[in-house]
């Protein structure tokens, strides 16, 4: 653990050790709504995808920044649910950034033995996109390091009411009874199952607002938002959220 606390230390940059990131405090799960992309790219005359583009290359600095301290979880918002209202050309670019990302990206996520994750309704994915992410997946299944749980085609309200749906199938089949649901139970149905709930919520391109992300899981979560467009997010923004967090007083009702 010591041994672990001092690698830490010697890979982060003299101004995060001025900032005083108490490294025994970390939140273990970190879940980032990336929004602005489109910003981004409107501010400099270039069509909304460049704004994506840019975006993607954000991500690798945020989950190696986010390994170096020690983050447990780290989710990221990358398309919801109601992202299929979007034109039909910026959707097929969406749907091809995993791809491009985990083709660059995942010898590096191997050797930071990231874990990726999903969360969403995948199967309706298109087959490619599907493919690449499974795939991905697949091959960090056995690393031990930060999890990267990727929210794609993920809405709130759809995971709990798929949830929902299930447990109501098992007590219309008699393998469970309305005596056994809890919060506990709900909890074994949803996408994030064996995941803690996140610790730090952050929003980027000043939206305060959770457009259908983890309604349930961010129940206690600390929520840190940023005019920071996410194309220009960076490890300096994230170690930021982090202070913050750090003197937040987490009561959950208590005193
Ligand atoms: C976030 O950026 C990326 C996705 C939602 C896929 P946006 O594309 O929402 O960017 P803005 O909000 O239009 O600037
Ligand atoms: C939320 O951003 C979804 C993702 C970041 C993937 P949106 O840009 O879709 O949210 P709204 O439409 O501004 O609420
Ligand atoms: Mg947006």
């Amino acid at each position: 653990m010591l041994e672990k606390l001092s690698k830490w230390k010697s890979s982060l940059s003299s101004q995060e050790v001025r900032e005083d990131i108490d490294l025994a405090n970390i939140p273990k799960h970190i879940a980032i709504i990336m929004d602005g992309n489109g910003r981004w790219a409107k501010n400099r005359g270039l069509p909304r995808i460049a704004g994506h583009r840019e975006g993607m290359k954000v991500i690798n600095k945020v989950v190696r920044k986010a390994n170096e301290f020690g983050v447990e979880v780290l989710t990221l918002y990358a398309f919801s649910t109601e992202n299929w209202k979007r034109p039909k050309a910026e959707v097929e670019y969406l749907m091809k950034l995993p791809e491009r990302f985990l083709k660059k990206e995942l010898p590096n996520l191997m050797e930071e033995n990231v874990k990726v994750r999903l969360m969403g309704s995948v199967e309706e994915l298109p087959d490619h996109t599907k493919s690449a992410v499974t795939e991905a997946v697949k091959k960090t299944e056995n690393n031990t390091g930060l999890i990267l749980n990727f929210a794609l085609n993920y809405g709130s309200r759809s995971e709990l009411m798929n949830a929902m749906k299930q447990i109501a199938k098992e007590i219309e089949m008699g393998t469970l009874s309305s005596k056994e649901v809890s919060e506990t139970l709900l909890e074994q149905y949803m996408m994030t199952a064996e995941l803690r709930d996140p610790d730090l919520l952050i929003r980027t391109s000043g939206e305060i607002r959770l457009s259908n992300f983890m309604l349930w899981q961010v129940a206690y979560s600390e929520f840190w938002f940023t005019d920071v467009l996410w194309p220009d997010f960076n490890e300096s923004h994230l170690s930021e959220a982090i202070a913050v967090y750090q003197k937040r007083a987490r009561r959950y009702g208590g005193v």
